[in-house]
């Protein structure tokens, strides 16, 4: 949600931001805007999709922002789009967040005269620094950020200084350090074409920004960061040759899982941490919660440790004993819900652990302790490599805690998954994607992944899907059961298997086309479903890993045969930062 970039250096800074930005196009957005220096102060906003600007060019200078914005305070249009402006737009802010004591600042501003042209909470602020400004913006804005409450990441130009000034607390902000010139932004993505080398701000930092250097200060004090270096390439944030990034990176799975498995083997402290726990609770949201779910399956069959998952958002609802040990598992580091249920927790006297996929991201600040997994960024909204990376988190996890109970699987997927990625759904689709309503059914474990691949399929293809718990379906949506609503299933040998078929069985009885995912040879399975998808024969933890694969490849292809924008779903965000 949100994103900002903002670039001083020698380079043209309002093209940079445009292309930062479209970097940041995941994040989900409905308009955006660019302010430039040059070295008087341009802006230009628009509603739409960044890449089809066209008046950006008309933007000179070497020091810019921009920002694409994700509605909260006023509708998505040209007005509330930022940067927004002071009185005399001399002055120019872009802000991710929420300042959540604006209409009372508001309403004083008004009273000394400023006049607001937008609906948004951010006018206040380009308005405070304009009565503060007396040709140092760093000096105006250290002096009106004790007056905001709420969260933020801002960066500040003002006519008359080539400097960004940028704050931050909440909101994630990081200043890429190149050469003769720097660029802020929401995450690190848009930096690889400049430098690899990035600060992670921290809360409380106020930064000064010029061509020639920068200077970062917390409170009065400055404060000197370490530089990180980037561990990707660019050519991981490109499509390199697929039509879209969901399904380039369904196809770095096989990667990722070796990576992930990596990170975890090196990360004593979280192997430590859980063996020593007596209960855990994790917190997550969307594809998190579901690879979460997987994880306490695993835990409880395995290990024998208590697990539950709680939605972030319902975290506050059931507070977790102090005892427990809490890990919260978030792809982006940066939502909301599951970082307040990390520090609820924290503030109870619970140790907490953060499993993300994103260096320096907020929740790694919260959490005592991190565990990344290493997928690489990931681009397109609906989450694949991340949700692999999890899993191979939670299933590596799970083998270093029971003493290697689960190699096999490791190794299964290891073989497995490079030819799975590749795997041939087209007559899944052809069943599925002219249904009103799918239905995906598994057990045990295959129960979060039939979450999943109904997530997978209701955000990329807008087709209504549900997971259950296939024994859950005679209690209700059996109802829905015709020849009109396919059904997919889960149904590999294993624990579930006999069971799973006298439900596919049932399900059939009440003429419902059948989509199952099986073991290859399977031949009662094949004569009872319609579309008969086959995996190598593997242990029940590598089925889980690869039969999602299959889900995730069937959502991605129904999308793209309905035409959906696949890596932009409408409505969805990436990073989820309000709650
Ligand atoms: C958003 C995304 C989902 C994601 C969820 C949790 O809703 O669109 O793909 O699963 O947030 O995100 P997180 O970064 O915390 O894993």
């Amino acid at each position: 949600m949100c994103g900002i970039v903002g670039y001083v250096g020698y380079r043209d800074a309002a093209s940079v931001c445009k292309d930062g930005l479209m970097h940041l196009e995941y994040r989900g957005y409905d308009s955006y805007g660019i302010a430039s220096l040059s070295p008087k102060l341009s802006v230009f906003k628009s509603v739409g999709k960044i890449s089809n600007a066209k008046n950006i060019s008309s933007l000179k200078g070497t020091c810019a922002i921009g920002h694409t914005r994700w509605a909260t305070h006023g509708v998505p249009s040209e007005i509330n789009a930022h940067p927004l402006t002071d009185c005399g737009d001399k002055i120019a802010v872009v802000h991710n967040g929420i300042i959540e004591n604006y209409a009372k600042l508001k309403a004083a501003l008004i009273k000394r005269g400023h006049v607001f042209k937008s609906e948004t909470d951010t006018e206040v602020i380009p308005h405070l620094i304009e009565e503060k400004y007396t040709g140092n913006l760093l000096d105006a804005v250290s002096k009106i950020l004790p007056m905001l409450e709420g969260s933020y990441a801002i960066l500040a130009v003002a006519e008359g200084e080539n400097t960004i000034v940028a704050a931050r607390k909440g909101s994630p902000l990081v200043l890429g350090v190149g050469d003769s010139e720097y660029i802020f932004a929401s995450d690190a993505v848009p930096l690889i074409d400049y430098t690899k080398n990035v600060i992670y701000l921290e809360d409380g930092d106020i930064a000064e920004v010029k061509s020639d250097g920068y200077k970062i200060f917390n409170g009065k004090k400055i404060v000197k960061h370490p530089i990180s270096k980037i561990e990707w390439d660019a050519s991981v944030v490109r499509k390199s040759g697929f039509p879209h990034y969901m399904l380039k990176e369904i196809f770095e799975q096989p990667d990722v899982f070796s990576n992930t498995i990596q990170s975890v083997k090196e990360n004593k402290e979280v192997v430590a941490l859980i063996k020593k726990a007596s209960s855990i609770t994790v917190v997550a949201c969307g594809t998190s919660a579901n690879a979460s779910m997987i994880f306490s399956y695993m835990m409880e069959a395995v290990c024998k440790i208590p697990t539950r998952v709680v939605v972030g958002s319902e975290y506050k609802y059931f507070p977790t004993p102090a005892s427990s040990l809490v890990i919260g598992v978030s792809q982006s580091g940066e939502t909301a819900d599951t970082i307040s249920a990390l520090k609820i927790s924290k503030d109870m006297g619970a140790k907490t652990i953060a499993v993300t996929n994103v260096l320096g991201s907020s929740i790694t600040r919260t959490a005592d302790v991190v565990l990344y997994t290493r997928a690489g960024p990931e681009v397109s909204v609906a989450a694949t490599k991340s949700f692999t990376a999890q899993v191979a988190a939670f299933i590596e996890i799970v083998n270093l805690v029971s003493g290697k109970k689960l190699e096999p699987a490791v190794s299964d997927i290891l073989r497995y998954l490079p030819d799975v990625v590749s795997a041939d759904v087209s007559s899944a689709v052809e069943l599925c994607k002219n249904a009103s309503t799918l239905l995906y059914v598994g057990r045990g474990m295959f129960y979060p992944v039939a979450m999943e691949g109904a997530l997978k399929m209701k955000e990329i293809s807008y087709i209504h899907a549900e997971g259950y718990a296939a024994g859950e379906l005679k209690h209700g949506p059996f109802a829905l059961l015709c020849r009109e609503t396919p059904v997919a299933a889960l149904c590999l040998h294993g624990a579930t298997y006999s069971v799973m078929m006298s439900n596919l069985k049932e399900i059939k009885a009440r003429n419902a086309p059948l989509v199952a995912v099986g073991e290859a040879g399977d031949q009662d399975l094949e004569d009872l479903c319609d579309v008969f998808i086959p995996l190598p024969k593997v242990s029940e933890y590598a089925g889980i890993i690869l039969s999602s694969v299959i889900l995730q490849i069937m959502a991605y292809h129904c999308a793209v045969a309905l035409g959906r924008d696949v890596d932009m779903p409408r409505n969805l965000a990436k990073s989820v930062t309000v709650e």
